[in-house]
C-alpha cells in the first residue's frame, strides 16, 4: 500500500493560482481523462468553485458537480466545506446544513472535507452527522497554524476528539504553507500515535518548503497528499503530482498512478494555464516562492489582498506597517488561524489599525461578532482590555453558536419560491443571495443578460482555504 494522492488542480490549483476561474468546459475535459489516473481523489467543488461560477462564469456549480460526475466512474470526488458556514460567510441553521451535505452527496460528492477556522468542532458537528448520514465519507480538517497555544499537543488533543467526533479520516491543513518538515514528522508521528484515523497532509508550496514537509510527512506515515498536475503546481499550489509520483516510485510509498492519463491531460491544463497567464488573471508572481510567509506567518492570498487594499487608498508606504500589524491583531483576537474568514477579519482591522492611526478605533462588523463569540470559541483567551474598548461589557455567547439558529430552509424555499426551481437552487439563493438570484433568473430567462443588475456585493478578498 503506498501513498495515497489527492489531486486538487481541478480546485484549490485553480483558486491559489488564478482566482477560481476555470471553467466547467476546463474541468470536466481533464476530470474525465484523470478519471484513469488513479487517484484516491480528486478534489473538484466547494471552496470558492460555487460562488465563483456563477458570479463570474455564469455557470451554475452544482451542472458542474453532475457533469464531472457523470464522466468520473472510478474516481472518489472530494469538496471542500466550511463547516457551519457552509460555502458562505455566515453561520446556517442546522437544516440548512444537512439539505446542503445531502444535496452535494445526491449530486456526486463522495468525499466532504470540513474544518472550522477556529478548531471549534461544535461548528462542524452537524456537518460530520449529516455527510455521514446520507453515505458520504467525511473528513475533518485542522486548521494548522502556530502560536504558543497551537502546540503538537494541542493538534494530538484535537485530532482525538476529531476520531471521537465520528471522522473517517484527518486532514492537516496548512493553508499558509508554513508547515515546516521537522514539525511535521513530530505532528504526524503524534496523532498517529493517538488515534487509528488516516491522516491526509495538505499544504501550499507558498514558502518553498511544502516539498520537503511532505517528504518527512510521508516517512512519518502520513497515509494520502494533496497534490497538483504539474502545470497547476509550485507557488502557491500545491506541489506537483509527477514529482511526488516520479521521487516514491519503486519505494514502499509508490503512489502507482498512470502516466498515460496523466501525460495526455498535461498539455490541455498547459493550455488553460497559459490562456489565464495571457489574460492577467494568472499573476506570475503567484508562482512564485514567497519568504515573507514564514516571517509573518501570513499566507499569500493575504498579501495580495492587502496590497490591493492599501492601493485602493493609496497607502502603498503604509505596507510594512501593516504586515507588522496582522501578528498583533491575531494576538489581541487569541491567535485564531489566518484561513477564511478569519484571515479577511484579521487583515481588514490591521489596514483599519494602521490607516486610522489609532488601534480599533474603526472595527469591522465581523470583529465584532467575532468577540461575542459568535464564531465560536476563541483559542487563546483575546486581549480583554482591547475586548471591553470594542464591545464594552456585552455578554459573550458560550453555547455552540447554531444553536442560537431557528431551522431556516423552509423559510427560504417560501422566500425564494419565484426563482428557485429545485431545492439546489434554494441552496445556491440562501449562500449568495443577490449573485445567485441574478444567475438564476437568466438561466431561466426572467432576464436577458444586460438587463442583469450590476453585482452589488463585490467580494474584495481573496479567499484562502
Ligand atoms: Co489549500
Amino acid at each position: 500500500m503506498g501513498v495515497k494522492i489527492v489531486e486538487t488542480s481541478l480546485r484549490d490549483g485553480h483558486q491559489s493560482l488564478f482566482a477560481t476561474r476555470m471553467t466547467t468546459e476546463e474541468v470536466v475535459k481533464m476530470a474525465k481523462i484523470l478519471d484513469n489516473a488513479g487517484y484516491y481523489a480528486m478534489e473538484v467543488w466547494g471552496g470558492a468553485t460555487f460562488d465563483s461560477a456563477m458570479r463570474f462564469l455564469n455557470e451554475d456549480p452544482w451542472d458542474r458537480l453532475r457533469e464531472v460526475r457523470s464522466v468520473c466512474k472510478k474516481t472518489k470526488l472530494q469538496m471542500l466545506f466550511r463547516g457551519q458556514n457552509i460555502l458562505g460567510y455566515r453561520h446556517y441553521s442546522d437544516d440548512v446544513v444537512d439539505m446542503f451535505c445531502k444535496k452535494s452527496i445526491e449530486n456526486g460528492i463522495d468525499i466532504i472535507r470540513v474544518f472550522d477556522a477556529l478548531n471549534d468542532l461544535r461548528n462542524l458537528k452537524k456537518a460530520v452527522e449529516s455527510t455521514k448520514k446520507y453515505g458520504g465519507e467525511c473528513q475533518i480538517a485542522l486548521s494548522y497554524t502556530t502560536s504558543p497555544v497551537h502546540t503538537i499537543e494541542y493538534y494530538t488533543k484535537l485530532a482525538k476528539e476529531v476520531e471521537m467526533l465520528g471522522a473517517d479520516s484527518i486532514c492537516i491543513k496548512d493553508m499558509a504553507g508554513v508547515l515546516l518538515p521537522n514539525d511535521a514528522k513530530e505532528l504526524i508521528t503524534s496523532i498517529k500515535k493517538n488515534t487509528k484515523l488516516p491522516i491526509e497532509l495538505h499544504s501550499h508550496s507558498t514558502a518553498g518548503v511544502c516539498e520537503l514537509t511532505y517528504m518527512a510527512a510521508i516517512e512519518a506515515g502520513c497515509d494520502i497528499i494533496d497534490t497538483c498536475l504539474s502545470p497547476l503546481s509550485g507557488g502557491t499550489a500545491q506541489p506537483s503530482t509527477q514529482a511526488f509520483n516520479t521521487v516514491l516510485k519503486g519505494t514502499k510509498y509508490d503512489p502507482n498512478l498512470n502516466l498515460d492519463a496523466i501525460h495526455e491531460c498535461e498539455p490541455i491544463m498547459d493550455k488553460v494555464k497559459t490562456k489565464y497567464l495571457e489574460n492577467g488573471l494568472l499573476n506570475p508572481k503567484a508562482l512564485s516562492v514567497n519568504p515573507n510567509i514564514l516571517k509573518y506567518q501570513v499566507p499569500g492570498g493575504m498579501l495580495s489582498n492587502l496590497m490591493n487594499q492599501l492601493k485602493a487608498q493609496n497607502a502603498m508606504d503604509k505596507y510594512d506597517e501593516v504586515l507588522k500589524e496582522i501578528p498583533r491583531v491575531r494576538k489581541d483576537m487569541g491567535y485564531p488561524p489566518l484561513v477564511t474568514p478569519l484571515s479577511q477579519m484579521v487583515g481588514t482591522q490591521s489596514v483599519l489599525n494602521v490607516l486610522m492611526g489609532e488601534r480599533y478605533k474603526m472595527v469591522v462588523n465581523e470583529i465584532k461578532d467575532y468577540l461575542h463569540g459568535k464564531y465560536g470559541k476563541f483559542p487563546a483567551p483575546v486581549d480583554e482590555n482591547i475586548k471591553k474598548k470594542i464591545i464594552g461589557d456585552d455578554e459573550v455567547i458560550t453555547v455552540r453558536p447554531a444553536d442560537l439558529l431557528k431551522p431556516e430552509f423552509e423559510s427560504l424555499k417560501e422566500k425564494y419560491k419565484d426563482i428557485a426551481r429545485s431545492d439546489e437552487d434554494v441552496l445556491s439563493l440562501a449562500l449568495f443571495e443577490s449573485v445567485a438570484s441574478e444567475f438564476l433568473m437568466k438561466k431561466y430567462d426572467m432576464i436577458k443578460d444586460e438587463e442583469a443588475k450590476k453585482d452589488d456585493e463585490i467580494i474584495s478578498f481573496n479567499l484562502i482555504f
